[in-house]
């Protein structure tokens, strides 16, 4: 297996959470700050009691705010580099999850500038327009539009240009070398980059003429941002943002996660039925090389990649997953079946999803934050 490497632009080789975590300097969400949560939120989300948002920071310090009576707004984004696949629908659907329990206000980024500015080949048009075909599957989401702002960088950038500026001002050529590997090959709109991811972590203070704490749920690899951006906050008066961490739900596959370099082993929002029926056909279950086999020895959900795609996303009930996972360990479920209920469980989703997509685009300026 190749080594691990983990950053906002690139995730290789086997991920070592726990190793990650220490790397990053981040803290578990333990048993404590999980009862924490259910006291304010009654049931936990099954993304946090399956371990999958594990780590944080400042999360103590968001709940004593919290409790004291100061409320906090939420801030999650996203690279628009192509079209949505389930796995990045799990911080969304985690973050909506915090909306409608501490009913708070909620603003996401879409980074169409980074995109353009990464990705090779890459035009800003085709980034912009993947931006508002990504909103739609935002929207879908149910998010409520009355505290909800969407926007899209190269549309809103006469509001964050201001702040962006403030922010890199604090950010030398050597620190963003240091976090994010950067070379003098980098083009410099790169290197600039980072402080547009930080501005909505203090824009809705700015706005509001007050400082207000901010929560920001996240797959882990965008972490070395904000790394950098809770350094600077303070030094422009305002709070450090508060972080929630998820691991990346996994491909297809045999390992990895699920993603946009292996189209075979990642489900789109947009899949039609039979295509997305022919890539679980396909997909990876570490079954016995036969059903006698099987049948005798079982096989390990662990590494099952149907068996993980229930654990990350279609079977939010524990003790039907634990069926499913028992069934798997015992050899009575046999991969045709395995596969083909999941196909059912996942064109089913997609059916639903699919429609509330298409009446998202009347609903488009109801959420999105134009200059
Ligand atoms: N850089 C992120 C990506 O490529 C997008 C993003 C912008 C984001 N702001 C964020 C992600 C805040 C999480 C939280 O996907």
């Amino acid at each position: 297996m190749a080594e691990m490497k983990v950053t906002p632009w690139e995730v290789t080789g086997e991920v070592d959470y726990d190793k990650l975590r220490r790397d990053f300097g981040l803290d578990r969400i333990d048993q404590p700050l999980l009862d924490r949560m259910k006291k304010h939120t009654g049931e936990l989300h099954y993304l946090l009691r399956r371990g999958i948002f594990y780590a944080h920071r400042d999360l103590g310090w968001l709940l004593d705010e919290y409790e004291k009576g100061n409320k906090f707004f939420l801030y999650t984004g996203r690279g628009p580099s192509g079209n949505t696949h389930l796995g990045h629908l799990i911080p969304w659907t985690f973050t909506k999850w915090l909306q409608d329990k501490f009913k708070t206000e909620l603003w996401f980024q879409i980074t169409d500038d980074e995109k353009f500015l990464f990705k090779d080949g890459m035009s800003l048009e085709d980034s912009h327009s993947y931006a508002i075909e990504n909103a739609l599957d935002i929207i879908a989401l149910g998010f409520d539009p009355k505290r909800t702002k969407i926007f899209i960088d190269t549309d809103y950038s006469k509001t964050m240009y201001p702040h962006a500026v403030r922010v890199a001002k604090h950010i030398t050529f050597s620190t963003a070398k240091a976090v994010f590997g950067f070379t003098n090959e980098t083009n410099i709109g790169s290197i600039f980059y980072t402080s547009m991811q930080a501005v909505p972590a203090f824009l809705p203070s700015v706005l509001a003429k007050r400082n207000i704490p901010c929560l920001i749920p996240l797959a882990v690899d965008q972490d070395p941002h904000f790394r950098v951006a809770r350094d600077v906050m303070p030094k422009l008066g305002y709070y450090k943002p508060a972080i929630m961490h998820s691991k990346f739900m996994p491909g297809l596959g045999p390992g990895g996660k699920m993603s946009a370099s292996d189209p075979n082993s990642t489900i789109y929002t947009t899949d039609t039925p039979d295509v997305v029926k022919a890539k679980i056909q396909r997909a990876f279950t570490g079954q016995q090389p036969t059903r006698e086999l099987q049948k005798k020895l079982g096989g390990n959900p662990d590494i099952c990649s149907i068996c993980q795609f229930y654990r990350f996303f279609f079977e939010q009930d524990d003790k039907k997953l634990e069926k499913i996972f028992e069934s798997e360990r015992d050899g009575s479920l046999l991969a045709g079946e395995h596969k083909a209920d999941l196909t059912e469980r996942a064109n089913k989703f997609l059916a639903e999803h699919q429609k509330k997509r298409e009446k998202a685009r009347s609903q488009l300026d109801k959420f999105l934050l134009r200059d």
